[in-house]
């Protein structure tokens, strides 16, 4: 049987720590891209290094993207995961950030459309949202194929940090975090329990609250620590189970960024536009979205995140308009 194959664009913290992760867990052949000469050649070699140890027989290779023609390597990958694209720095706000990698995934799509036209795609770089937005924007690619992180890790902080508080396995908590990829996230506490038993049946509303805190602003606590980037071990995970879901048929339902369309629209009061919601990942990507139904002191906080995304996602329309 044939492998399955991944292309990951983006062979920093994030991209590395999802190679490792997928080839560890043997999911198909992986292939690392990056603009950096040597990068990607150097994280696939470091990783495929590891084969006699681990157990994994796989093709890894990396390529430099400089030379824009390298991205033909991607041609027929079941799974592209986009992580390209620049961090914060000093100076720059968070609009100047938006549009240099809004401006990332407008090569990065071209060159989807061009050479794998067919694969799904994950959309990492932040904010992920409007990310995956941008894709969609630049590869003209059914919107259906393309999911952006966000939920799936934010859920997984959301779920650490009720078992640490609850002292049980971190495996037993369900949990999800839905809406945008950013402070104004909406951690969904009703739908959140312990092997079925609700949290609001286990921890006083002030302990839910602090914690609901603590996952909104968790990619910071991480960032506050490390000081020089970004979280990459929980991601990579994150999003390996998203790829995996789709190369396996697995139809897992995890709350990720999708393309809101049609009566879903009606629901979540966004539309045409990628937002996250609880969705189920198979084979041909998004496969379905469950709606909702939300409580009135829900939707202030659904609207809230939903403002925030049109927003950004304003700023993307902006940018195509004048760059076609
Ligand atoms: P990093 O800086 O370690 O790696 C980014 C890589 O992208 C670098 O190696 C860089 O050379 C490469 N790159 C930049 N422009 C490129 C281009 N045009 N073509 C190909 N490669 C290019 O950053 P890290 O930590 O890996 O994070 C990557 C992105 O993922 C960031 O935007 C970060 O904010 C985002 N992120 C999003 C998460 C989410 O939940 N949505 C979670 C974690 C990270
Ligand atoms: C995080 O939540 C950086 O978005 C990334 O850790």
């Amino acid at each position: 049987m044939a492998r399955s194959k991944i292309s990951i664009i983006g062979a920093g913290a994030v991209g590395a720590t999802v190679a490792q992760t997928l080839a560890i867990r043997q999911t198909g052949d992986i292939y690392i891209f990056d603009i950096v000469d040597g990068l990607a050649e150097g994280k696939a070699l470091d990783i495929l290094e590891g084969a006699p140890h681990w157990g994994y027989d796989l093709n890894i290779k990396g390529f430099c993207t400089a030379d824009e023609s390298k991205y033909a390597e991607m041609k027929g990958s079941d799974v592209i995961v986009v992580t390209a694209g620049l961090a914060r720095k000093p100076g720059m706000s968070r609009d100047d950030l938006l549009l240099k990698n809004i401006g990332i995934m407008k090569s990065v799509g071209e060159a989807i459309k061009k050479y794998s036209p067919e694969s799904k795609i994950v959309v990492v770089t932040n904010p992920a949202d409007i990310m995956a937005y941008a894709i969609y924007k630049a590869s003209g690619i059914s919107p259906d194929k393309i999911i952006g992180l966000g939920g799936s890790l934010d859920s997984t902080r959301f779920r650490t940090f009720l078992a640490m508080e609850l002292n049980v396995s971190f495996e037993d908590v369900n949990a999800f975090v839905i809406g945008g990829h950013g402070d104004d996230m909406v951690p969904f506490i009703r739908y959140s329990n312990v092997s079925g038993i609700p949290i609001e049946d286990l921890l006083p509303k002030e302990k839910i609250d602090e914690i609901v805190k603590r996952t909104r602003f968790g990619g910071g606590e991480i960032v506050n620590l490390y000081k020089t980037g970004s979280a990459f071990y929980a991601p990579g995970i994150s999003i390996a189970v998203m790829v995996e879901s789709i190369v396996n048929d697995r139809k897992r339902v995890i709350p990720c960024a999708a393309y809101i369309t049609g009566e879903h629209a009606k629901n979540y009061l966004i539309e045409n536009l990628f937002i996250g919601v609880p969705i189920k990942i198979g084979k041909n990507g998004v496969e379905h979205i469950y709606d909702i139904k939300f409580r009135d002191d829900e939707l202030e906080a659904w609207k809230k995140t939903v403002e925030s995304v049109k927003k950004n996602s304003a700023i993307a329309d902006d940018y195509f308009a004048k760059n076609q």
